[in-house]
């Protein structure tokens, strides 16, 4: 889509809280703030990478902002209409949908590839008669580089990146606007993780279709997304475009996320030096006071342990939520 096209929110998420209870003991539960206040918004026919760690709450983002959690606080907004009641979200699941990240266990093995393609259009009455549906699905399957012969075969037979293209054409079956891509590729060969990337690209062209792209590693999500936001225990620390977030990033978690991308070239590399964060990652059920990045933060002052920074606009389109940017060479 051209940039000019790009002018519309299409979803919008203003203060977003996902809270879990956990049991931490006999009779006794405590909130475990998977995702603590994210607001960010995504333009028709844009994409949104989003990265960060395990568990720092990129899946319960996307699947809060698709109502298949109900959040705990926060408005989700769509096309600008705020998603609140009942009738609302059942409108909303028609044209938002999701991919998931394993394409072992999100598929049912025994199932042929015609029928789990075919099952979102049976539980939205999306067809007419039986040849018409038979049409639709052969369609879909042509989308994702599937061929006629497919259909009749069991989910089991076919190769994970083959996997991963028949859970997209069942995702594509309702003919959705919108697809939380879930890390679809985390769990496939290396060797085929472009081409499934190329195909999310090519049809995003062929149907005008808008992505929140997860991933763990900031190389996959570079060349998909317009706009990347990073993520750290619940929180927004960064978001900028993507090449600005690749070439200058500011907040030192995403500059340790980008060391320790490999660059094959061995120059750059040496440029680029790598940098070790000291610890792991806390849990959210004990995340640090003020700044949850803290902890392992070179820059840390006390002034870090008092408050949550904010995400400001630091330079035009490229937001950072730290005391101290300034600080950070
Ligand atoms: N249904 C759930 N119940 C309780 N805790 C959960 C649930 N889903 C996720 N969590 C916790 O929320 C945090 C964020 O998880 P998740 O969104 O899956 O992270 P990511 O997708 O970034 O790996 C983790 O600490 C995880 O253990
Ligand atoms: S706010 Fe403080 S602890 Fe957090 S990233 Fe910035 S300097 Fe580091
Ligand atoms: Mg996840």
């Amino acid at each position: 889509m051209s940039e000019a096209a790009k002018t519309e929110n299409l979803v919008e998420i203003k203060h977003l809280k996902e809270y879990f209870n956990v049991n931490v003991g006999f009779f006794k539960s405590r909130p475990l703030k998977a995702v603590d206040d994210v607001s960010f918004s995504i333009k028709k026919g844009e994409t949104l990478g989003l990265v960060g760690e395990s568990g720092c709450g990129k899946t319960t983002v996307g699947r809060t902002i698709l109502n298949l959690y109900k959040p705990t606080a926060g408005e989700i907004w769509y096309d600008g209409k705020l998603i609140k009641t009942d009738a609302d979200i059942k409108e909303f699941r028609k044209k938002a949908t999701m991919v998931f990240q394993d394409p072992y266990s999100s598929l049912n093995p025994r199932m042929t590839v015609s029928d789990i393609i075919g099952e979102p259009l049976d539980i939205h009455n999306l067809y007419n008669t039986k040849e018409e549906r038979r049409e639709r699905i052969l369609e879909l399957m042509g989308y994702v580089g599937l061929n006629s012969e497919h259909a009749s075969r069991y989910a089991h037979e076919f190769s994970g990146g083959q996997r991963q293209r028949i859970g997209i054409a069942r995702s594509l079956a309702v003919n959705p606007e919108f697809i939380v891509c879930d890390e679809p590729v985390s769990a496939l060969d290396v060797s085929i993780q472009a081409q499934v990337i190329n195909m999310f690209d090519e049809l995003q062209d062929k149907l005008g279709l808008t992505y929140l792209f997860i991933a763990h590693d900031l190389l996959v999500v570079r060349h998909i997304s317009d706009r990347i936001a990073v993520m750290y225990l619940g929180k927004l620390v960064e978001l900028a475009d993507a090449n600005e977030i690749y070439d200058h990033p500011i907040h030192p978690y995403s500059k340790s996320l980008l060391s320790s991308v490999p660059v094959p070239d061995p120059k750059i590399a040496r440029a680029n030096k790598r940098i070790i964060l000291s610890g792991d990652i806390p849990s959210p059920l004990n995340a640090p006071s003020g700044c949850p990045f803290r902890t392992r933060c070179p820059h840390a002052t006390p002034e870090c342990a008092e408050s949550m920074p904010e995400l400001k606009e630091l330079s035009s389109r490229h937001f950072v939520a730290c005391h101290h940017p300034e600080n950070i060479a």
